[in-house]
């Protein structure tokens, strides 16, 4: 018979113990600053409706899903991302919660994604979402979670930083360059995707889609590429003037303002050219990037004011991001910041009789009663061996059962470390 071998789906990880430690100390960090900020967990199914995500994601992921007809004949996918089950959960139910609701989850997600560097076809994404506060308040406490939950990994603002928008001051600019409403849509795609095209693809772009004259067309290019203070500036020097305009540049200076009384003057940054890919996203968005420009997106969030009510809810302002485990994952390690994650027990028994197997079995169970971590040899091993085994274990200490010892009723106590011995009564140990 010959034999069959399994190779892994592509883009999907198995997480041997190391992977999985790495998981858990992303995971446990995430979960860690969730809780200082006062959010509470939660889940929901992997499987949904596939009309949860049609119209309501975005192109992009919808072209991703992973879909079938199920035997009950209804259409279903695997879940690609987390905020549209968030409005579906609290469509009605969010009646008898006090507002606003802070929740936060760890899903596994799934994107039948082209393969490449830092995009997978499954991975974890922290989400963190205020649900019923329409105030701008609520848009700087969830940014400042996810820096935080940055910080809390060991990065600074010189490994990584927020670029943000709003899609309200934006629709406002370009109104006042001379965009057509109808083409708004038209003109948000262009921006979307014009750092990764060449520039003259995007100038012909927003001649020939949003119909914009070549002058007017270069102007705007050249106002959307200014980030940081002097795009915000820029912005105000030439539209300030308009009413529609100022409103919006009121509302990002007082952001902008209190991310600096939080100490995050540093991690963000206004650019006009993040619209981000979502067709839900109602006001302020942004992304997190590694500083040195070399990877894909971290984290993307902002405001999605209408969701709950476009999947059957009540109208209810939102504001959330998602964080990704594998972009992250490739920028601790190539910072270093990946922590050991060498075995670790208490007590390796080194047994020398066998007919002592019983005592250290009895004295393993008292010790994990206590809440030591203990381990032995499971079969008769020479002594050398065990210590191997002991060394391998991450073992503190080693508990060594000698007959001349045991005779006595004590047992030898070795330090891994320093090598220092003690003679310990068994009794003390069982
Ligand atoms: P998103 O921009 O599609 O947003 O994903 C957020 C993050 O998840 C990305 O920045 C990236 O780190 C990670 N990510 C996405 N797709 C993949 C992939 N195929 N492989 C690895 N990592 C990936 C959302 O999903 C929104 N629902 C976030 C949100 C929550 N908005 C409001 N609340």
């Amino acid at each position: 018979m010959s034999k069959q071998t399994f190779a892994r789906l592509p883009g999907f990880r198995d997480f041997l113990p190391e992977d999985l430690a790495f998981r858990e100390h992303i995971l446990g960090a995430w979960r860690r600053v969730s809780a200082l900020y006062g959010f509470q967990e939660y889940d929901g199914p992997p499987l949904e409706l596939l009309d949860l995500y049609v119209e309501k994601s975005g192109e992009e992921i919808v072209g991703q899903l992973y879909h079938f007809q199920d035997k009950g004949d209804r259409k279903v996918a695997l879940r690609p991302e987390m905020t549209p089950s968030l409005a579906r959960i609290l469509g009605e139910r969010h009646r008898s919660m006090p507002k606003p609701i802070r929740w936060f989850s760890v899903p596994q997600l799934f994107r039948y994604e082209r393969q490449q560097k830092g995009r997978l076809r499954e991975h974890f994404q922290w989400n963190v979402d205020v649900i019923g506060e329409e105030g701008v308040g609520a848009d700087v406490e969830v940014i400042a979670v996810a820096l935080d939950g940055l910080r809390d990994l060991g990065l600074g603002h010189d490994d990584v930083y927020a670029r943000v928008s709003d899609r309200r001051l934006l629709t406002a600019v370009l109104l006042a360059i001379g965009v057509e409403k109808e083409r708004l849509p038209a003109a948000f795609v262009v921006i979307d995707k014009m750092e990764r095209a060449p520039p003259d693809h995007s100038l012909d772009r927003l001649q020939a889609e949003v119909g914009l004259d070549e002058g007017r067309a270069r102007s705007t290019l050249e106002l959307l590429n200014q980030s940081g203070r002097g795009g915000l500036d820029g912005v105000k020097g030439e539209f300030g003037e308009l009413e529609a305009v100022a409103v919006e540049l009121e509302r990002m200076e007082e952001y902008f303002g209190s991310l600096e009384a939080m100490g995050f003057a540093s991690y963000v940054e206004f650019d006009l050219r993040i619209v981000r890919g979502l067709a839900y996203y109602t006001g302020i968005v942004f992304e997190i990037f590694d500083r040195k420009g070399e990877l894909r997106s971290i984290c993307g969030g902002g405001r999605y004011d209408r969701l709950l009510e476009l999947v059957g809810g009540d109208p209810l302002p939102a504001v959330g991001f998602g964080m990704g485990d594998v972009v992250l994952g490739e920028l601790l390690r190539a910072l270093d910041l990946a922590p050991s994650v060498a075995p670790k027990v208490d007590y390796f028994i080194v047994i020398i009789g066998e007919e002592h197997r019983k005592l250290a079995q009895a004295i393993a169970h008292a010790q994990r009663e206590k809440g030591a971590g203990v381990q032995y040899s499971l079969r008769e091993q020479p002594v050398r061996k065990q210590f191997t085994a002991a060394g391998n274990a991450g073992a503190r200490e080693v508990i060594v059962l000698g007959p001349d010892e045991v005779a006595r009723d004590c047992a030898v106590l070795r330090n891994m470390d320093s090598g220092e011995e003690r003679e310990v009564p068994l009794k003390e140990l069982q």
